[in-house]
């Protein structure tokens, strides 16, 4: 198919130039400064990060590792005040502690791990609430904020909605099956309509180890969510993480996580109605009959697009009534038709092959296996579903697919359009007569990634993208007050694309459809997250993720790898401090909206 001919960008921005080093840039005439950095302190009484010295106690009073998604809740007086939220999805040892890595044989060998490097790993997960105050023009953390918070993975949490309670929730800390301790692997995320953060479990899989008991019935559950994987050490010293001491642990996982913000002493809730798999993000809107939708992607290679409609209404005059919303409601899994058309298919106990006979004994077993009720349903397996965004200027439901290298050729559909689809692509939904909560709709490939340039790759900007414009690996995105689309990447490498992850602003109107241009480029081996714009769009916060990994040729301290002539010690350049994950604030110099 052609790509189309002609537009001029609505984004009025000189791009940056694409390319790797070992710092950020950001489109001229924007400053971009850290805001927020690994182990800084969040409370008056939160001890320095001292890198060489670091504690699980210091960990969980200050900003945790790895920021993935980013989050805006104005509080009174809202263009000087508001809080961040911010997810931590994963720890980098071999980022984070000094002197634990050797070269053998050209491999990157880390040392086994000690309880004690295991407790600031946990103590470095789960997400950061802080407040913000801002003063011309720039938003600051305030140390001082009675609404600041750490929740990490041993934060307790209370389950709730159909699951909470079930057997196979049960374990032998918790015979209720209602208390959780943490929450793991927060990717992307949401704020909901009435102001709570929610958080979203993705790779929970890779904190447990350990083999389940002989024909434990568990056993097709776990398989069909890659588990256990241990990529992590917790196991040897908390039998929770351990398939063979507590084999229900890995059904308290996989959930969306909603936090009260206004309280800092608030029991954070796990919803089991909205499903449990790898949850990538829960990006909402309020829909014109007062329901509360929510886009819910589920991160794996032919796994499935979700949505969850609120049974109850939103109430913007009382926040109280809406504390619940996200208990009952309705599940739906996607099935992206050949014709252009779709179905949101309803993941409810009793309805077409969810019964007894497949094992779904109530709603409960729904949820906890939401992936095997989806290949029951038909679902349509797609190349990884990262974060969703709807749109409320125009109705429509933008979906990043990130790749999926493992596509065959007879494994190509409409919706999913290339085989070997190492580059991602995007898919713009349009909701029944754009009401949200439609069991149908309509959908379009918005953009097929990768180099326009490369004809084997078939990506589709638009002719008007520069050399700089393209990307691969779409993962966030957001839409900003104006209703433009901007996506951030994980995956550009110089081996794969010659150039680093970044945040592009994605033209979706008019002739300009399918353009995009770089506004900002991380530092060497990031990966880039957030983003999000305060509702006057003055303000982008980008979360720049594991700067600095790499692999398997370490020199030391906070050096990275696979780069032979790279090595980057954002964002400090300190020889006594490694490389940092950071929120970075972007604003236009002498104020006002970004790009406009
Ligand atoms: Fe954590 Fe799907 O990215
Ligand atoms: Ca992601
Ligand atoms: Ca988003
Ligand atoms: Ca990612």
């Amino acid at each position: 198919e052609a790509r189309a001919q002609t537009g001029t960008s609505a984004f009025t921005f000189d791009e940056v130039k694409a390319g790797v080093d070992e710092t950020h840039h950001v489109a001229a005439g924007y400053d971009a400064d850290i805001l927020l950095r690994w182990g800084d302190p969040l409370f008056a009484d939160a001890p320095d990060f001292d890198p060489a010295n670091q504690s699980a106690e210091a960990q969980a009073r200050q900003f945790g590792y790895n920021n993935d998604y980013v989050g805006f809740i104005p509080l009174e007086d809202s263009d000087k005040r508001g809080l961040l939220v911010v997810n931590h999805e994963y720890t980098n040892e071999h980022l984070m502690f000094p002197g634990i890595v050797k070269i053998v044989d050209d491999k990157l060998e880390v040392a086994p791990a000690d309880k004690k490097r295991v407790d600031i790993e946990m103590a470095a997960h789960g997400g950061t609430i802080v407040e913000m105050t801002r003063q011309d023009g720039k938003w600051r953390p305030d140390r001082n904020g009675k609404l600041n918070r750490r929740i990490t993975a041993t934060t307790e949490m209370e389950v709730t909605g159909p699951a909470a309670g079930h057997d196979r929730l049960k374990t032998k800390a918790d015979a209720t099956g209602t208390k959780v301790f943490g929450t793991v692997n927060n990717c992307a995320g949401g704020v909901t309509p009435w102001g709570t953060y929610v958080m979203a479990e993705e790779n929970f899989h890779g904190y447990f180890d350990g083999d389940l008991p002989a024909n434990h019935p568990e056993a097709a559950n776990y398989k069909r969510l890659g588990l256990p994987d241990s990529s992590y050490s917790w196991s040897n010293f908390y039998d929770r993480f351990d398939l063979s001491k507590e084999p229900n642990e890995p059904n308290r996982f996989g959930w969306i996580v909603e936090v009260d913000v206004m309280d800092p002493n608030s029991t954070p809730k796990k919803r089991t109605a909205l499903g449990r798999f790898k949850h990538e993000g829960a990006e909402s809107i309020v829909n014109k009959d007062g329901r509360v939708v929510f886009y819910l992607g589920d991160d794996e290679r032919f796994d499935y697009v979700y949505k969850f409609v609120t049974k109850g209404t939103f109430n913007p005059d009382d926040r109280a009534a809406n504390m619940d919303l996200l208990d009952e409601g309705t599940l739906y899994v996607a099935k992206f038709a050949e014709d252009g058309g779709m179905t949101w298919m309803p993941l409810v106990h009793g309805e077409g092959p969810l019964t007894a006979e497949n094992g779904f004994n109530s709603q409960a077993d729904v949820v906890i296996e939401a992936r095997r009720a989806g290949d029951l349903l038909g679902a349509t397996k797609m190349d990884r579903p990262e974060d969703i965004q709807p749109n409320n200027s125009n109705g429509k439901v933008y979906v990043m697919l990130t790749n999926n290298t493992k596509r065959a050729d007879d494994q190509v559909d409409a919706a999913n359009p290339r085989a070997k689809n190492a580059f991602g692509h995007i898919i713009e939904i349009a909701e029944q007569d754009g009401d949200f909560a439609a069991t149908t709709g309509t959908w379009e490939v918005l953009l097929k990634c990768g180099d326009p340039s490369v004809a084997d790759v078939g990506a589709s900007f638009s002719t008007a993208t520069t050399e700089n414009g393209w990307f691969g690996m779409p993962d966030n995105c957001a839409v900003d007050s104006a209703g433009r689309l901007w996506v951030s990447t994980d995956g550009n490498s110089p081996e794969a694309t010659g150039r680093t992850d970044g945040l592009w602003a994605v033209d979706t109107e008019g002739e300009a459809r399918a353009t995009s241009k770089l506004f900002f480029r991380v530092p060497v081996g990031a990966e880039m997250c957030g983003p999000l714009f305060t509702p006057d769009d003055e303000t982008a916060f980008v979360a720049v993720q594991h700067p600095g990994d790499g692999g398997d040729d370490w020199e030391g301290f906070g050096r990275l790898s696979y780069y032979e002539d790279l090595s980057t010690r954002w964002p400090d350049f300190k020889d006594d401090m490694p490389v940092r994950p950071a929120v970075v604030m972007i604003t236009k110099q002498g104020g006002g909206k970004i790009a406009v």
